[in-house]
C-alpha cells in the first residue's frame, strides 16, 4: 500500500482496502507510542495547520502527532491568515507548498479545500468541513474495532443532523466497510439524495446497508454504536438553535435509548458535547430554552465516558497515520 502524495479530503476518494490500512497504520503508532518508541523519522519536515473555524481535538491530534513524527509545525488561526480574505486559496496554495510538505485545513465549504489541493504541490488534509470530517472517521472506526474486535456488520445509528459533515461522513466510513448505517432523524435531516446513492453503490460492494428512519425505537433497536453530534455546527447562525431544538429534541440520546439499543452497545460522540451546562454557550441556550443538557444526556455522557474520550485519544493515532502514509514515513 503506498498513499505518499495523495491528499485525504474525503473517504469518497479512498478504497476499504486503503482505510483498512490506514487503521492498521495508527493502532501500530498507538502501540509504539504506548511502548515510547522513537517514530521521528519525518525529522526536518514542516507542516501548516489552517484552522478557520476553532479546534480542540483536531488542532492538538495534528501537532503532537507532527511533533511525534518530527515535523514542525506552523498554527494559522481563525484570524490569523489572509486565505480566502485578502489573498486566493490558489496563491495560498503556492506560497505554502514552497515552505510546508504538508497542509491541514479546516472550514467552511468542501470547494476550499478541493481547491486548496488542486493548486497545492504537498498533500492536503481536511480537517473538518461543512460537508465531511474524514480524519474523525479513522478514529471513530478504530474505537469501535478495538471495543468489538471487528467492522463488518456491525451497526451504527447516528442521531441528530444528518445532513451535516458528521451524518455524510458516517454514511460513507460505514458504507465502504461493511457496517450497517442508520441515519435517525427528521426526514429534513436525512443525508441529501446524490451522496446517498454513492453509498448505497458502496455498500453494495462491502455488505454493509443504509437505513433512514425517523422512528426511534426502530432505528436503535439492537444498534451497537449510537452516535450524536451537536445540534447546530460551527459557522452556523445562532437563529437556528431554536428550530433544532424543537426538531432534534425526541433524537436526544437517553438511557431509554441505550437501554433499546442493548447491553452490548456503546455511545460514541466525535465532541464538544453540550452534555450539561458547564459551557458558556450550554449555559446561555440552556437558559433560554429552559434546557439542561441537549444532545445526549449527562447519564448516557457519563455512563459511556470511557469510550468518548478513547475516540478523542485516537484522533492522535490516526492522524499520525494519516500524514506518515502521505508524506512517506511508511511504505
Ligand atoms: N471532534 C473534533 O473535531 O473536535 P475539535 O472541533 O475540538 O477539533
Ligand atoms: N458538526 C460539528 C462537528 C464538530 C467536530 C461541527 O461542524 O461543528
Amino acid at each position: 500500500m503506498n498513499l505518499k502524495g495523495r491528499d485525504f479530503l474525503t473517504l469518497k476518494d479512498f478504497t476499504p482496502e486503503e482505510i483498512v490500512y490506514l487503521l492498521d497504520l495508527a493502532a501500530d503508532y498507538k502501540e509504539k507510542k504506548k511502548q515510547g518508541v522513537d517514530v521521528s523519522t519525518l525529522r526536518g519536515r514542516n507542516v501548516a495547520l489552517i484552522f478557520e473555524k476553532t479546534s480542540t481535538r483536531t488542532r492538538c491530534s495534528f501537532e503532537t502527532a507532527a511533533h511525534d513524527l518530527g515535523m514542525g509545525t506552523t498554527y494559522l488561526d481563525p484570524s490569523g491568515s489572509q486565505i480566502g480574505k485578502k489573498e486566493s486559496i490558489a496563491d495560498t496554495a503556492n506560497v505554502l507548498s514552497r515552505m510546508f510538505d504538508g497542509i491541514e485545513y479546516r472550514g467552511f465549504g468542501q470547494e476550499i479545500v478541493e481547491s486548496l489541493a488542486e493548486h497545492a504541490d504537498v498533500p492536503v488534509w481536511n480537517g473538518l468541513t461543512n460537508e465531511y470530517h474524514p480524519t474523525q472517521m479513522l478514529a471513530d472506526m478504530l474505537t469501535i474495532r478495538e471495543h468489538f474486535g471487528d467492522l463488518k456488520g456491525r451497526r451504527l445509528v447516528y442521531m441528530g443532523d444528518a445532513r451535516y459533515n458528521m451524518g455524510n461522513s458516517l454514511m460513507i466510513v460505514c458504507a465502504k466497510l461493511g457496517l450497517h448505517f442508520t441515519a435517525c432523524a427528521p426526514a429534513r435531516y436525512f443525508p441529501n439524495e446524490e451522496l446517498t446513492q454513492i453509498c448505497k453503490s458502496y455498500a453494495g460492494e462491502s455488505g454493509g446497508t443504509i437505513t433512514f428512519t425517523e422512528n426511534v425505537e426502530e432505528g436503535t433497536k439492537g444498534a451497537d454504536v449510537v452516535y450524536t453530534d451537536v445540534w447546530v455546527s460551527m459557522g452556523e447562525p445562532d437563529a437556528v438553535w431554536e428550530e433544532r431544538i424543537r426538531d432534534l429534541s425526541p433524537y436526544k440520546v437517553t438511557m431509554d435509548v441505550m437501554r433499546n439499543a442493548g447491553e452490548k452497545a456503546i455511545f460514541l460522540h466525535c465532541l464538544p458535547a453540550f452534555h450539561d451546562c458547564n459551557t458558556k454557550i450550554g449555559k446561555e441556550i440552556g437558559e433560554r430554552f429552559g434546557l439542561t443538557e441537549m444532545e445526549v444526556t449527562d447519564e448516557v455522557f457519563q455512563t459511556y465516558r470511557k469510550f468518548v474520550f478513547d475516540e478523542a485519544e485516537n484522533r492522535m493515532h490516526t492522524i499520525k497515520a494519516v500524514m506518515a502514509a502521505t508524506l512517506g514515513a511508511v511504505q
